[in-house]
């Protein structure tokens, strides 16, 4: 709705647009998505090529600076990446503090947050080389924070990176490693890793990467605007929906129980959603889903697991896409709807699968950032429609 509010406020026309349905906050050239034919792609890229082709390092290189590297620019940025993997000691202490059974997002809201207290010297946002190195110190860092989360939460000790291994055969170190014996990395297992980070990076203006630009936009620095970006992800709406979706499978439990939990989520006077399906852009199929459900096949496959769910998951697609409800609404499975299958096939525990999900989406939120950082912005300040009292006269709490 366009509405007047000019003689309210005195301040003229503005457009009332919960929700951000139709509101476009700001111009980017880093992705583009076509919602009705299900299009994804990064810097022109479509994702489906990107998740066959490429390594999420090389997506992480593409997003940030918009063009794929040559093999030398490849070579170099993850040199880069790899001098920065390691966390401050001090910051060990802080894991500390958490109890052993907090859920990791809340450990990661507070760990990415604190890195701003850890390296001053990329806190000056004004300086593109400080940038830069923000940029590298946080997709760097990811990995062996959420690793230290897990590893925590077990009492088992922290795992340093080890530099030759590539970005996701290092996070599975730190994760699933312990320093009485080498770890053998599964290739399988590693490439699955991979290529669930490449479908993540980035997404454009969702909910959070739209919580990074607007923190960003009163000049936070970058480690804060991250947190925040976290915080904003957690939400089952959103990055949340890949532990709800396990969480949602394990408690239907059986085939024979499909159709009620299809009823409840049809029913408008029951809270419950399938989750892991429906999205606000896509009124087609999530083209990270497809990839997602063709590998959750290929790594089950290949690591000889037959998971029950997966069964369970592919009846629920097949009777929500042939239903009404479900048909007339676009309700297509996103990208959580099968990464959480491969995620436990991986040996991933359910309460790390939104970290996954942050680690991931680490590089869009900062080139988003960057991007916003390096042109001309402004402070975002959403307005309001006030529905409250009109103007009245303060009464003494003794005449109340
Ligand atoms: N199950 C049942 N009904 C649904 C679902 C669902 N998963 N999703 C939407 N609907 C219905 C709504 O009840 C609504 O019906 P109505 O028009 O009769 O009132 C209609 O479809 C539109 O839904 P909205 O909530 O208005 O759509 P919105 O764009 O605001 O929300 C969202 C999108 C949050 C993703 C929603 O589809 C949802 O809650 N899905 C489940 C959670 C999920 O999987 N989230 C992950 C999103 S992808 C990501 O963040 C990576």
């Amino acid at each position: 709705d366009v509405i007047d509010v000019g003689q309210l406020t005195g301040q003229g026309v503005f457009t009332y647009d919960p929700g951000f349905v139709s509101t476009a906050a700001c111009e980017s050239k880093i992705t583009y998505i076509d919602g009705g034919k299900g299009v994804l792609l990064h810097r022109g890229y479509p994702i489906d090529q990107l998740a066959d082709h490429s390594d999420y390092l090389e997506v992480c290189y593409l997003l940030l600076y918009g063009e794929l590297p040559s093999a030398a620019e490849k070579l170099q940025f993850e040199n880069t990446i790899n001098n920065h993997t390691m966390v401050h000691e001090q910051l060990r202490n802080f894991y500390q503090g958490f109890r052993r059974d907090a859920h990791p997002m809340a450990i990661m809201c507070g760990v990415v947050g604190a890195l701003s207290a850890f390296y001053h010297d990329s806190l000056e946002i004004s300086d593109e080389r400080h940038r830069e190195i923000a940029a590298f110190r946080l997709i760097a860092k990811m990995p062996t924070l959420a690793a230290m989360c897990y590893k925590y939460s077990l009492g088992q000790p922290f795992m340093y990176p080890k530099n030759e291994l590539s970005y996701s055969e290092n996070f599975l170190q730190m994760m699933f490693g312990n320093p009485c014996e080498e770890y053998v990395v599964n290739p399988i297992v590693a490439k699955a890793m991979d290529k669930i980070f490449i479908l993540h990076a980035d997404h454009e203006q969702n909910a959070s990467t739209s919580t990074v630009r607007l923190a960003g936009s009163s000049g936070a620095n970058p480690f804060a605007c991250i947190a925040a970006g976290i915080a904003a992800l957690w939400g089952p709406a959103h990055g949340g929906a890949n532990e709800a979706v396990l969480d949602m499978l394990t408690e239907i439990g059986d085939v024979s129980n499909v159709d009620k939990f299809v009823a409840k989520a049809k029913d408008k006077n029951d809270p419950f959603r399938l989750m892991g399906f429906g999205h606000r852009v896509y009124k087609n199929y999530d083209p990270r889903a497809k990839v997602m459900r063709e590998t959750c096949h290929e790594v089950l496959g290949d690591l000889g697991i037959q998971d029950p769910l997966l069964e369970l998951a592919m009846k629920l697609e097949d009777i929500a896409r042939s239903d009404s409800y479900f048909v007339e609404k676009n309700l297509y499975p996103n990208v959580d709807f099968y990464s959480g299958i491969i995620l436990k096939a991986i040996g991933i525990p359910t309460s790390m699968f939104t970290v996954i999900f942050a680690l991931a989406r680490t590089v869009g939120w900062v080139a988003h950032w960057h991007e916003m950082i390096s042109g001309s912005y402004r402070i975002g300040r959403p307005r309001q429609l006030y529905t409250g009292s009109p103007q009245r006269d303060f009464v003494p709490v003794d005449k109340r």
